[in-house]
């Protein structure tokens, strides 16, 4: 890309095989794959200590044969955690497991993914953190903890905390940036932020590009992680070209934003998309529709490109 920002897709590499148009769109299109479910730890590691790598693998392959940048998530996600791993553990032993995953994954990786989500949706709406089993076992020091353990794997993967609707200026992206500035002042490597991006076709965040800036002042690159603009049902002509706004918004903001380093669609095509299984009465959020056809917000963002 002339800006540098990487263009990329999360992907389910199980269709890379199924469904060669996906296959074929996805290593055209986009210059970056992440893993929407594949790298998860509950994925990853089904029983203690028995890991399952070939989905991740499967698709570090695919970017590899078509030169894309692999983005790693995630790490440590809030609905993520194996079935196996017990909240009645004692501390240590949590800390060790939590410890040795990521030891395990980020190592295996090591120069192959270029930036991982090392912690995922860590925030509470109000911007505190979560009351998740590691803070109440591990305490606060969790997050930094995780970072060390992931940078001490690979010290040249850029490390990312990433969360959702902290895109505007709401109580948690507050939050977030004071956590952020705390980690950074206290010596952890968190090299980023990731804005996930979940939106609603008539929604938009409340001055997306200052809120990047305020980030980048800090000192860490930020990045568009999981964008995709869910329309209400049915769509229509009027919806779809609004949603097209919108998708040409974020991918603006992040250009007009030098620390933005990428800009990452959560799936790209209607046919595979978590929407409709999530809000009831959406769909239709993803830039082709689901017989693969290109939508307005497609050309919205290759007009936006090519004005660069
Ligand atoms: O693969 C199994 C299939 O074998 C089984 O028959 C079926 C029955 O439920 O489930 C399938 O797994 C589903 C999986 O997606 C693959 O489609 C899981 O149930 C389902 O929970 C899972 O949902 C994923 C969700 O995270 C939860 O992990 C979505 O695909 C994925 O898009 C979504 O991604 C999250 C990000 O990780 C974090 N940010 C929010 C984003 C959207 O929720």
């Amino acid at each position: 890309m002339p800006s540098g920002v990487r263009i990329g897709s999360a992907a389910d590499g199980r269709w890379l095989s199924l469904d060669p148009e996906y296959a074929e769109l996805l290593g055209s299109e986009f210059g970056a794959v992440t893993a929407e479910n594949a790298m998860k730890w509950g994925n990853l590691e089904p029983s203690p200590d028995v890991y399952a790598w070939t989905g991740a693998d499967q698709l570090l392959t695919f970017a590899e044969q078509h030169d894309q940048a692999v983005y790693g998530h995630t790490l440590l996600g809030q609905n993520d955690v194996p079935k196996w791993v017990d909240p009645a553990w004692p501390a240590a032993r949590l800390r060790t497991v939590l410890r040795d995953h990521v030891t395990t994954v980020v190592s295996r990786y090591r120069g192959r993914v270029w930036a991982w989500d090392v912690v995922n949706e860590a925030l509470d709406e109000d911007g505190s953190l979560r009351d998740t089993l590691w803070l109440r076992k591990l305490g606060p020091g969790y997050v930094a903890d995780v970072f060390r353990w992931a940078h001490a794997a690979d010290p040249g993967a850029r490390l990312f905390i990433n969360d959702y609707g902290v895109e505007g200026r709401t109580r948690k992206a507050d939050g977030l940036l004071a956590m952020v500035r705390d980690l950074r002042r206290a010596g952890v490597p968190v090299d980023g932020v990731g804005f996930q991006s979940h939106l609603q076709w008539d929604d938009r965040p409340r001055d997306l590009v200052g809120n990047l800036r305020r980030f980048a002042q800090l000192g860490v690159s930020v990045a568009i992680t999981e964008l995709d603009v869910r329309v209400e049902l049915p769509e229509t002509p009027a919806k779809l070209d609004r949603q097209a706004a919108l998708y040409r918004q974020v991918l603006k903001a992040c250009l007009a934003v030098t620390e933005c380093v990428s800009f990452t669609v959560w799936g790209f095509t209607d046919a595979r998309s978590w929407i409709p299984g999530y809000h009831e009465g959406y769909g239709a959020a993803c830039l082709f529709d689901a017989a693969l056809v290109p939508k307005p917000a497609y050309a919205a963002l290759i007009d936006e490109l090519r004005r660069l």
